[in-house]
């Protein structure tokens, strides 16, 4: 199904044999967490408990959209959604046909992002064939998906908010709404979250994160060596032999738009290398940040 961030593989959330099959078509490890969608703040109680006002706050601020709350579940959710933690992820997408889905079918869906275990996640129907295939039985198309990077997951199940992946939803945007600091904690490791392990989001092609002004050299010197080469770059070089060339967005909402979209291109183009030029270390471009560092990390494996 269609969302704002990804497409998601979703399966009732509420039976364990359905979600397995999650696992299957993924190949994603038994143990990883999946979060939970259901269309509006109001289905909260019946997959938390114990819930904070901070979660009240930030699901009246921000839902529907790009932020996943992670809670102390009731004791009736499934093991297979929370990977036995005492934990359960909630999130209401804001995308209209996932919302008339989730409102027909008055329950959770549970979905991870519709790509197989550590690649790059979809954000059109057609990237969602590409990884699945015949593993799922329908594909919703719901058009290119507006966010393009998963949601901001916020953990309020401790004594203290933390952020356990960075989103379009900005750490400062949920300090302006709890009137506290969360900062901090971006890049603390957190290995119950799949997202948080060092490879994902990866091409098959090696992918090589370069400061912006070594860009230029890295890719002479490549295609000097006899390398083919593919740039995704704020100031793409000169057209040349065996050199493919994407240009970026300098606005990090679209940047982050695109970003899967472009991955998978430049993985497509047949080259040996993607050189990628490292975008401004503000708040709004942490998440790209995020996902390219793990994209450099687990990329080069078939
Ligand atoms: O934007 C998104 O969040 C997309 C769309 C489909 O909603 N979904 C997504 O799912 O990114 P996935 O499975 O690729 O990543 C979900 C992340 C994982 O890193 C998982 O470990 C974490 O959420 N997660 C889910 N439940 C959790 C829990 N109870 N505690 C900690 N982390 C949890
Ligand atoms: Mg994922």
């Amino acid at each position: 199904m269609p969302t704002e961030t990804v497409y998601g593989l979703g399966a009732d959330a509420a039976n364990p044999a359905a979600v397995a099959k999650i696992f299957a078509a993924k190949g994603r490890p038994a143990d990883h967490p999946i979060i939970v969608h259901i269309p509006s703040a109001d289905h909260l109680e019946r997959w938390a408990r114990e819930i904070p006002e901070a979660a009240r706050q930030l699901a009246a601020a921000f839902w529907p959209g790009p932020l996943t709350l992670i809670l102390k579940r009731q004791p009736t959710v499934p093991d297979a959604v929370t990977g036995g933690q005492d934990t359960v992820g909630l999130r209401v997408p804001n995308h209209p046909l996932a919302l008339e889905l989730l409102h027909a079918f008055d329950g959770g869906i549970a979905a991870p992002s519709a790509n197989r275990f550590g690649r790059i996640s979809p954000t059109r129907a057609e990237h969602v064939r590409e990884e699945l295939g015949d593993k799922v039985v329908l594909v919703l198309d719901g058009g290119p998906c507006g966010v393009g990077i998963e949601s901001t997951i916020v953990d309020l199940s401790g004594a203290v908010p933390r952020i356990l992946r960075p989103g379009a939803i900005t750490a400062a945007d949920i300090e302006r709404v709890l009137r506290r600091d969360v900062g901090g904690a971006v890049n603390a490791p957190a290995p119950r979250v799949s997202g948080s392990l060092e490879a994902h989001y990866a091409p098959t092609t090696p992918l090589r994160l370069l400061p912006a002004a070594e860009l230029h050299a890295a890719a002479a010197t490549a295609l000097a060596a006899g390398q083919r080469c593919a740039v995704l770059a704020f100031r793409p070089p000169e057209p040349a032999a065996g050199l493919v060339c994407l240009a970026a967005s300098g606005d990090a909402a679209e940047y982050a738009r695109d970003l899967y979209a472009a991955l998978r291109r430049l993985d497509h183009a047949g080259v040996d290398l993607i050189l990628v030029a490292m975008p401004p270390d503000t708040e709004y471009w942490q998440a790209a940040i995020d996902r390219l560092r793990r994209a450099a990390c687990g990329s080069g494996v078939e």
